[in-house]
């Protein structure tokens, strides 16, 4: 079976500066990665540069198989903060995917109907984003990034600015979405905590230039939950990034 993504050798220059360094990576469907690193390592563009919204200086991605070269409706993307156009209504807001692929409305409203319940905001369907809390306008990004059913979701700290007791709530919904659609998800976090509750594998990247310094895997059965955190995979997985990340000149 073809990964879902592969990178081979990719780096990014941005001018003078470069942002990535060399970086290879190969991601099986239906994987759950995560990727850790101190800020400014490049997260955010090798999410980029996987979603096609950036190219590769040198190396090269491939997605499903395919080279990317450009954006591509087989990848989702929910970006750092949520980006909800402050007019559209949740429904609107959700719908905008399918708008921009000229999917006609009535083919949709099925789907959006869908993924407002699996996301928990049946009855906020009309509102707008300024009547919604920030872990539930993360939700409604969250939607419109699986709306037109991509085969890969890409999650750039998508709950870095919420309370603790809403992100935990945020892990386990992803978790739940993860089980139940069999997505390929790359998640970005500062979390360490976030990052081996959520995933079977977690990408430790060095600070500027960003290179993959190990990728761990994290040996702990599915469903997981937050009160089997003390659990010996738990805490092997994240003592390990604790001292990589150590290593490498790189605070939590
Ligand atoms: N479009 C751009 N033009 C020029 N430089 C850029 C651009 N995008 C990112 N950079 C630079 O590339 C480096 C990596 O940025 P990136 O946003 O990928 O980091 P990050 O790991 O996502 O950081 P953070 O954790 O703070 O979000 C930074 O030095 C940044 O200034
Ligand atoms: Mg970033």
């Amino acid at each position: 079976m073809k990964p879902a993504i592969r990178l081979e050798n990719v780096t990014k220059k941005f001018d003078e500066l470069t942002a990535l360094q060399s970086v290879g990576l190969s991601v099986e469907k239906g994987e759950f990665i995560a990727v850790v690193g101190s800020s400014g390592c490049g997260k955010s563009t090798l999410l980029r540069l996987i979603a096609g919204l950036l190219p590769a200086t040198e190396g090269s991605v491939m997605v499903n198989g395919h080279h990317i070269d450009g954006p591509t409706e087989d990848v989702g993307i929910a970006f750092q903060t949520p980006v909800l156009l402050p007019w559209r209504t949740v429904r609107e807001n959700i719908a905008l995917p399918l708008e921009i692929q000229g999917a006609r409305r009535a083919s949709y409203e099925d789907a959006i109907g869908r993924m407002i319940d699996l996301v928990g905001l049946k009855g906020f369907e009309d509102k707008q984003p300024h009547q919604l809390s920030g872990g539930m306008q993360q939700r409604v990004s969250l939607c419109r990034a699986l709306i037109h059913d991509p085969a890969l979701l890409l999650m750039d700290e998508p709950f870095g600015a919420l309370d603790a007791m809403t992100r935990e709530q945020m892990n386990l919904e992803v978790q739940r979405i993860w089980m139940e659609t069999g997505k390929t998800v790359v998640l970005i976090t500062h979390s360490i905590i976030e990052a081996v509750f959520l995933a079977d594998r977690v990408v430790v990247m060095s600070s500027r230039p960003g290179r993959v310094v190990d990728v761990l895997d994290v040996k702990v059965p599915r469903p997981r939950s937050f009160s089997n955190l003390g659990d010996p995979g738990f805490q092997e997985a994240s003592d390990r990034i604790r001292e990589l990340m150590n290593a490498n000149g790189m605070v939590e």
